[in-house]
């Protein structure tokens, strides 16, 4: 069989690069489609043998043109013959501050980047994927900030919301067709667009919301997206996976505030409520 082939957006930087780099480990061949051409040529200098070998290939896009998206995928197909993944991943912080200051223009090139380039990702693979025998896998990534309403600025709230709903509607339409289309909301990842998540772990805001005590990385994410893109999820679509070290799962984190914390507070027992029933409570014994 031939290599398998797979488009990685925003694949110069972050996770999009980490994902290119596992591809490359398991003999894909990656065309990393993105805007910045700089990075582009780093990430080439830094697969050198496999762009020499044609396993690497660079393609300037801005995700936001159909064009563009069009060129990258048709570029894929001509380097390894077929399609069997796309990643939709390219992404900004896009725009901030409080609404009644938020301009149309901003909002707009949010959701250029972030929402209506998964559609035309989307779009584009499908026309390919569709005449294979085994479909292909379509992975999306979109943020836990999709989950939430205080996870990130709105604009890019509300659009990695509409990220994570394409992933179940064309999920819905293409299964037929045999494309698996899933989504990644990743956490906190120490990446160029999450200055943040780079700096001291231990002690930070961040540390106090994850459950993992240790920060997020771009691998982790490469490793969740090739779970997805290759034959191991075969039968699942439609799906999200947080990879978020357990923030999700955690919620609000109300335990620290109400002081219920089970790692912190010193007791044991049971509340019976307000039954009439009295509860029972005594010392930790464990440390
Ligand atoms: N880092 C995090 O904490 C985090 C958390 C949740 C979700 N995400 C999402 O993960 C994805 C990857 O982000 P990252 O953290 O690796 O960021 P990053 O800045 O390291 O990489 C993003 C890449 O996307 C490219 N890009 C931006 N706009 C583009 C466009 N219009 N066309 C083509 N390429 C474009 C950039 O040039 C860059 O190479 C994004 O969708 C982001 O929203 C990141």
């Amino acid at each position: 069989m031939n290599a398998r082939t797979a488009v990685v957006t925003g694949g110069a930087s972050g996770i999009g690069a980490a994902t290119v780099a596992r591809f490359l480990d398991d003999g894909w061949t990656v065309v990393a489609a993105d805007l910045n051409d700089a990075s582009g040529e780093r990430l080439l200098a830094e697969h050198d043998g496999a762009a020499k070998d044609g396993r690497l290939l660079f393609a300037r896009c801005d995700v936001a043109e159909e064009e563009d998206i069009q060129a990258a995928i048709d570029a894929a197909v001509g380097a390894g013959g077929h399609l069997d993944c796309l990643v939709n991943n390219a992404g900004v912080g896009g725009a901030f501050g409080p609404v009644t200051e938020i301009s149309v223009e901003d909002w707009d090139y949010t959701f250029a980047v972030l929402s209506r380039a998964v559609f035309l990702g989307i779009k584009h693979a499908a026309r390919v994927m569709r005449g294979q025998p085994d479909g292909g896998s379509i992975v999306n990534v979109a943020s836990i900030a999709a989950l939430a309403g205080d996870a990130g600025p709105q604009s890019y709230s509300a659009a990695k919301a509409s990220v994570l709903h394409m992933s179940r509607v064309f999920a819905t339409e293409l299964g037929p067709d045999r494309i698996r289309v899933n989504c990644v909301c990743p956490g906190v990842i120490a990446t160029p667009l999450n200055p943040a998540a780079s700096e001291e772990f231990e002690g930070s805001p961040l540390a106090a919301i994850q459950p993992l005590p240790y920060v997020g990385r771009p691998e982790h994410l490469a490793g969740a997206i090739a779970f997805l893109a290759g034959p191991d999820s075969t039968f699942i679509t439609g799906q999200y996976l947080a990879v978020d070290g357990g923030v999700e799962a955690a919620g609000p984190r109300l335990g620290s505030i109400l002081g219920t914390d089970p790692r912190s507070v010193g007791l044991v027992g049971v509340n019976r409520g307000s039954t009439g029933r009295k509860a029972t409570v005594h010392r930790k014994v464990t440390p």
